[in-house]
């Protein structure tokens, strides 16, 4: 039962009363399920969005550029590939985002997206988890964040597709939350009669979700200690990574944030940085083109490492932020919203999963090769589109097979695709190549 007079007492504090004169115009049934959802949000919240940190703290972060990479891959590989092998690593994918930029109300992941085989972002990402769990002896967790939005076709996709042969229970989905939309103005809006207007709390939300749905708790009992965070979109996102795993372990660190040069300063990437003692990610939103231009005297940019969103979570370091009840900050940005009785501009709030780094006392940056683990989708046409994705997954598999010594010469055009459920990743590739063809001039597709 909703306490009445502290209902309305928080939402004349927080500006939000003109949502009990709509629930006055309910019929009884309808009223107190809407001000059961009003007692439940968090107001105060709502009404401070995050703010960027000021420029002049911003510092460089410690990050394992390439030569320490190398010089360490003989220690920190085994000891990733013993965590995989104990058991200690989970895969958490977030797919609560609808493929709207692409044109479709379906989940972006149900997109079919291969060039030959006609598979979707699902498929590639379930296969890649697949191939980890045949190769390690383990069937590796693999967590899938749904929002409101996804969830019933997520679970339908999946099991329609006898979740793209993972092991029963492997496949473990959860659903995160949702926060209120506001007006310009900061008035909550309505979807519909008795209907507030809300929208997907934002892939920061999975870590409430995860607390919620009983998942962390069922990470920390099976002995779980490593978390390797990747986006449904970006379509080559490794989840079999010892070396990053590795690093984890032997900096006994908090998270690991890959980050890439950027192809150009106005790329639309957050960037790791140092503000005092902790680390953080400042997103492209966040900066002016001016301040993406700013160099350290040395000359190298302040915001260099971009970050494709690719992290290795401590699983205990989630779990202190559960214990004492840490709760990620909302950001805001302006949107076109389907409010009720007219749509209009006003503000989507979120939680963004990189602002549990300034919270890590132990953080560090690991350099990558974009063109290895970052094709993300994003847009139908033109930049991080589907075209550009399977044309990188196409060229990083033309290395592949120079690698192991065949000749690839391709038209323009044509392209290449390999199954992960032969190899996802190019050890697995180089491994199991039988010099089946000697050299390829046209489209090919391997398949297990
Ligand atoms: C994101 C990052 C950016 C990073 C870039 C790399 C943000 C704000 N920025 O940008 O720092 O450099 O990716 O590609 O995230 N999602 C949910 N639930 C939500 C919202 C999103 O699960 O409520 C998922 C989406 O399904 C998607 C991912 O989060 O997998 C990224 O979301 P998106 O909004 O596309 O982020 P970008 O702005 O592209």
């Amino acid at each position: 039962m909703t306490d009445a007079f502290a209902l309305a007492e928080t939402l004349a504090k927080h500006g939000q009363s003109h949502l009990l004169e709509h629930a006055a115009t309910l019929d009884p049934q309808c009223r107190a399920a809407f001000c059961a959802r009003l007692a439940a949000i968090d107001w105060a919240e709502l009404a401070h969005p995050c703010e960027p940190p000021p420029i002049q703290a911003v510092g460089k972060s410690r990050v394992i550029g390439w030569e320490e990479r190398q010089a360490r891959a003989a220690e920190l590989v085994p000891r990733g590939e013993a965590a995989y092998r104990a058991g200690e690593v989970a895969v958490l994918m977030v797919a609560g985002g609808q493929g709207t930029r692409l044109g479709s109300s379906a989940p972006k992941g149900c997109f079919s997206v291969a060039p030959h085989s006609g598979k979707s972002i699902y498929q590639l990402q379930a296969e890649k988890v697949w191939a980890l769990s045949q190769r390690s002896g383990r069937s590796v967790p693999f967590l899938i964040m749904t929002s409101p939005a996804t969830d019933a076709e997520t679970r339908q996709f999946f099991a329609a597709h006898a979740d793209f042969g993972l092991a029963p229970g492997q496949v473990r989905f959860f659903c995160q939350g949702t926060v209120p939309s506001l007006s310009l103005d900061g008035k909550a809006l309505l979807a519909g009669p008795g209907q507030l207007l809300e929208n997907p709390d934002g892939h920061g939300g999975c870590h409430t979700a995860l607390v919620a749905s009983g998942e962390l708790a069922r990470l920390i009992r099976e002995g779980i200690r490593y978390l390797v965070y990747i986006q449904v979109d970006n379509i080559l996102a490794p989840v079999d990574d010892p070396l990053l795993v590795g690093l984890t372990a032997a900096e006994g660190a908090d998270v690991v944030t890959k980050v890439l040069e950027k192809a150009h300063p106005d790329e639309k990437l957050g960037h790791l940085v140092r503000v005092g003692e902790r680390d953080r990610i400042v997103e492209y939103t966040e900066l002016t083109p001016e301040q993406t231009r700013l160099t350290w005297p040395d000359g190298e940019l302040i915001y260099r490492w971009g970050s494709p969103a690719l992290h290795c979570w401590s699983v205990a370091f989630l779990a202190r932020l559960a214990e004492r009840g840490f709760k990620l900050p909302l950001h805001r940005s302006k949107k076109p919203l389907k409010s009720w009785p007219e749509p209009c501009t006003g503000w989507k709030n979120e939680r963004f999963i990189f602002d549990l780094v300034p919270e890590a006392e132990r953080s560090l940056g690991l350099v990558i090769d974009r063109r290895e683990e970052f094709a993300p989708i994003k847009n139908k046409d033109g930049e991080d589109s589907p075209a550009t994705a399977v044309r990188m997954a196409s060229d990083l598999y033309a290395r592949w097979l120079t690698k192991a010594g065949v000749r690839v010469a391709l038209p323009p055009g044509a392209l290449i695709e390999i199954s992960p459920r032969f190899a996802a990743t190019e050890a697995q590739f180089l491994a199991r190549w039988d010099g089946r063809v000697r050299e390829l001039s046209g489209p090919w597709y391997l398949e297990a």
